[in-house]
């Protein structure tokens, strides 16, 4: 039986079908909402049942909590309706018009940049582009059905090869193969562009921290490539500042791009960060959790926008952190999160 969902407060209304999660729906019907993982782990999907009643699907029990769903909440990604239902999130206009396509490409180049940091371009076929949003991933197709997310590192305007930065997790079915059997001229299958980790204006020009944890640095990347390019010409330039964190100074790489960019960019301004520094490393940067340089930094975040990327466990301090100790509005936080694709496989 399928069932009505009107969206608040934009008034939309949309049809799910049976066994459709409320976010499958409304991203068919051309409706973006917030998400990221699409498996119950990241929690960017998260939203208000105004009425009705849906079953919450599978999901991380530390994304959504007891108390979460005692005070409405859901995960758009994992619920489906068993009613006909009011919903509340906030819809992202940017993304509606593009589309997600399912394309082969080929593998252009493999570049190892760190001891376990891939970087891959991919070519498309000669009459195909992919229109995507600075900070948007896509999803690699396997073989057996399953997916893996990786994000677009380039930026939109320099389409020429879509590249990725894969970390290698040992025992990962796709990143192992990546490290040991990927060769130039493999063929792969991908699906995208996928999610809702992109810039967003702010109506008075607000300056920006990006915080980056290992190869979330891809989507931030493509992010501030963008807003160079885009900035060439314009006089009222926002400020940016990049954290990057890293265990130790050989996991951060292609790091004379921050620094090119720092030395170009007036606006912009690098600040590496290492956990565990090695005694080789002589290392005179910042060290410690990413988030906690930033805090370090500035003890105020209430002008800020935020957009994070990377593991679940620095995403979800940064977001507690900075909301809570440094009056970051909620509002003003973005992320994606690197959760292990394993669970939706
Ligand atoms: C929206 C999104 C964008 C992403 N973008 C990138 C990206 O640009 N670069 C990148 O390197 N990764 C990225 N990831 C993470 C990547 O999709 C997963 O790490 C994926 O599981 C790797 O696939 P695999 O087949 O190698 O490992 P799997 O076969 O899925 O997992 C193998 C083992 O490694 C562990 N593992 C896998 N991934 C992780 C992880 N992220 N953290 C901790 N343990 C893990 C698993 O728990 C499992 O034990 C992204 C994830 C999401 C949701
Ligand atoms: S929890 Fe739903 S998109 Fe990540």
């Amino acid at each position: 039986m399928s069932y009505q969902i009107v969206i608040q407060p934009s008034g939309h209304v949309i049809q799910v079908e049976p066994g459709e999660t409320i976010l499958d729906a409304a991203l068919r019907e051309g409706f973006s909402l917030p998400y990221g993982c699409r498996n119950g782990s990241c929690g960017v999907c998260k939203g208000k049942i105004i009425q009705g009643k849906v079953d919450y699907g599978r999901y991380n029990e530390e994304t959504l909590s007891k108390e979460d769903i005692e005070a409405g909440d859901a995960l758009f990604c994992s619920a489906s309706p068993l009613s006909d239902l009011i919903i509340e999130c906030h819809e992202i206009s940017a993304i509606k018009d593009i589309e997600i396509k399912t394309l082969p490409c080929r593998v252009e180049k493999l570049e190892l940049v760190a001891p376990d940091v891939m970087v891959i371009f991919l070519k498309l076929p000669a009459n195909q582009r992919l229109q995507f949003l600075a900070g948007q991933y896509i999803d690699i197709l396997l073989k057996d059905g399953k997916r893996r997310s990786f994000s677009i590192a380039n930026a939109p305007q320099d389409d020429e090869f879509l590249q990725l930065h894969a970390r290698n997790y040992p025992g990962g079915v796709f990143t192992e193969h990546v490290f040991t059997t990927m060769k130039v001229k493999d063929m792969l299958r991908f699906r995208g562009p996928l999610g809702s980790f992109f810039l967003r204006d702010t109506p008075g020009n607000g300056p920006i921290i990006f915080l980056a944890s290992g190869t979330g640095f891809a989507p931030i990347k493509s992010i501030l490539e963008y807003v160079f390019f885009q900035e060439r010409t314009r006089e009222n330039k926002r400020k940016m500042i990049l954290y990057w964190g890293a265990r130790t100074k050989a996991d951060l790489y292609l790091t004379d791009l921050p620094e090119q960019w720092q030395r170009e960019h007036d606006n912009f301004t690098y600040v590496p960060v290492l956990s565990e520094p090695l005694e080789s490393d002589h290392w005179e940067g910042g060290t410690g959790l990413v988030h906690q340089a930033v805090m370090r930094d500035f003890d105020d975040l209430s002008a800020y926008q935020v957009y994070a990327c990377g593991t679940p466990l620095m995403v979800k301090a940064a977001y507690h952190d900075f909301t809570t100790q440094c009056g970051l509005p909620k509002d003003a936080f973005f992320s994606d999160v690197f959760t292990p694709s394993t669970s939706n496989a």
